[in-house]
């Protein structure tokens, strides 16, 4: 099948993309725990970048599995689907759209976390990790999924009967019990400033 398909060549290239959103375009990838405050320290990302006019899109489990996703469960193999149509989703927002895509995934599995690395690029990838401590995850529990997980009517829930593989070289790592929302997302924009508009 795949020898059938021959991509089209659009001229619309990454420079002339650039030349027009003013930055470079690449991924911010937000990994840890549910609830260690992935999707919310990207959302407070965001608004500091749209407020620098920097063209985004944030992207996260919950609205990605109410939709694109939505034939996806939790077990290994559909996690491993679930970031693998992300990293391409993001890869076409990056290459034909000169975005800078912020996704919030669990993401528990080194091997697809480096998939998508290899998807968009590893000068395009910057990988965030939300080592939030699951304790605190859980005693907060603001969708109430860990005291279902802990009761049995939620089956391969990370952190409690699935795994959560630790990144073992993030480019920033955030225990968001250690700092507010607002210097979580500020150490994020310090540490992607210079490779929004370099010309790597
Ligand atoms: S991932 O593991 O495949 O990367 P993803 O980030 O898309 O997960 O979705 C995680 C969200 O789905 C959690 O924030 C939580 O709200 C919800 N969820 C429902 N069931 C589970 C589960 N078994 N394990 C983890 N999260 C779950």
């Amino acid at each position: 099948m795949q020898e059938n398909i021959i991509p089209h060549n659009f001229s619309v290239d990454l420079e002339q993309l650039k030349a027009i959103k003013n930055h470079n375009a690449f991924l911010i990838w937000f990994t840890g725990l549910s609830g260690s405050g992935k999707s919310t320290i990207a959302n407070a990302l965001n608004q500091s970048l749209l407020e620098k006019k920097v063209h985004t899109c944030i992207l996260d489990g919950d609205s990605v599995r109410k939709g694109l996703n939505n034939d996806l469960t939790f077990s290994p193999d559909d996690r491993r689907e679930n970031i693998r149509r992300i990293g391409e989703v993001a890869n076409l927002m990056i290459t034909h759209a000169g975005l800078v895509v912020l996704g919030a995934f669990i993401s528990p599995y080194e091997r697809d976390r480096s998939r998508i690395k290899e998807i968009v690029g590893e000068d395009k990838f910057v990988e965030v990790y939300v080592s939030t401590p699951i304790e605190v995850c859980e005693k907060q529990d603001v969708k109430g999924l860990y005291k279902k997980a802990r009761a049995g009517e939620i089956k391969d829930f990370t952190g409690i009967d699935a795994p959560y593989e630790v990144p073992l070289t993030p480019a920033i790592e955030i225990d968001a019990t250690k700092h507010s929302i607002k210097e979580a997302a500020s150490l994020v924009l310090t540490y992607i400033e210079s490779k929004l508009n370099n010309n790597g």
